[in-house]
């Protein structure tokens, strides 16, 4: 497979095709959100993996790496989702490590791209009752973050000198920690 974004490959179908195995084991994971309960299970178990990736993520120098272009942060929201639907956050776990600019940008495409898929999710979590003012305020928030979305490929496809191989496994990374926090989710309903 060639890492080299051209015109018919770009860098976004590549992470896209390296991460595809991992979206689709992370889906049949998180399963459908049928019930209350399996909402609030793909709640503790996003508020998890997120709180810990989006306060990493604090500590990057925006302006320098990103210019204007801020991500979507739900962790806030999903909180307040929790809150909401009266559950409690899973324990924190660990945190996360500093990253390089190259896994900055692996770590945005997962956390900025779910907000693709987050507009499934929203119609799931409006038919259980829930809203952009309770228990679905996150979704409301990605559903509506199509722009930071676009902004995030503009960055994506131009920035120089971007390691993709760095990126890919920096994504990987990030949709294996989503998948443990669902599973931790179960361990401590069980
Ligand atoms: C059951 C849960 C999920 C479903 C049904 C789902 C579904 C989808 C769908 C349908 C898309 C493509 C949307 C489009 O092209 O317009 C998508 C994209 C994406 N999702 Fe998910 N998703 C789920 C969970 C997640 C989670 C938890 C994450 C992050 C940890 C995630 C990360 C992504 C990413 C990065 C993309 C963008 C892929 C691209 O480059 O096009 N998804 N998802």
């Amino acid at each position: 497979m060639t890492m080299t974004p051209t015109e018919n490959c770009s860098r976004r179908s590549a992470l896209r095709s390296e991460t595809a195995k991992q979206h689709a084991d992370l889906e049949t994971v998180v399963g459908a959100l049928g019930s209350r309960a399996s909402y609030v299970r793909y709640l503790r178990g996003m508020h998890a993996f997120r709180a810990p990736y989006e306060s990493a993520l604090s500590s990057l120098d925006w302006p320098a790496l990103f210019g204007d272009w801020r991500p979507t942060l739900i962790a806030q929201s999903l909180h307040d989702d929790l809150g909401d639907v009266g559950a409690a956050p899973l324990e924190a776990v660990r945190p996360i490590g500093g990253m390089d600019r190259s896994g900055a940008f692996g770590v945005l495409y997962v956390l900025e791209g779910s907000s693709l898929g987050a507009r499934l999710l929203y119609r799931d979590a409006q038919k259980l009752g829930l809203t952009a003012t309770f228990g679905a305020r996150h979704l409301a928030q990605q559903a509506a973050g199509f722009e930071t979305w676009r902004g995030f490929q503009a960055l994506l496809e131009t920035a120089e000198g971007l390691e993709l191989r760095a990126a890919v496994s920096a994504a990987n990374a990030v949709f294996e920690a989503a998948k443990l926090s669902f599973l931790k989710a179960d361990d401590d309903e069980a």
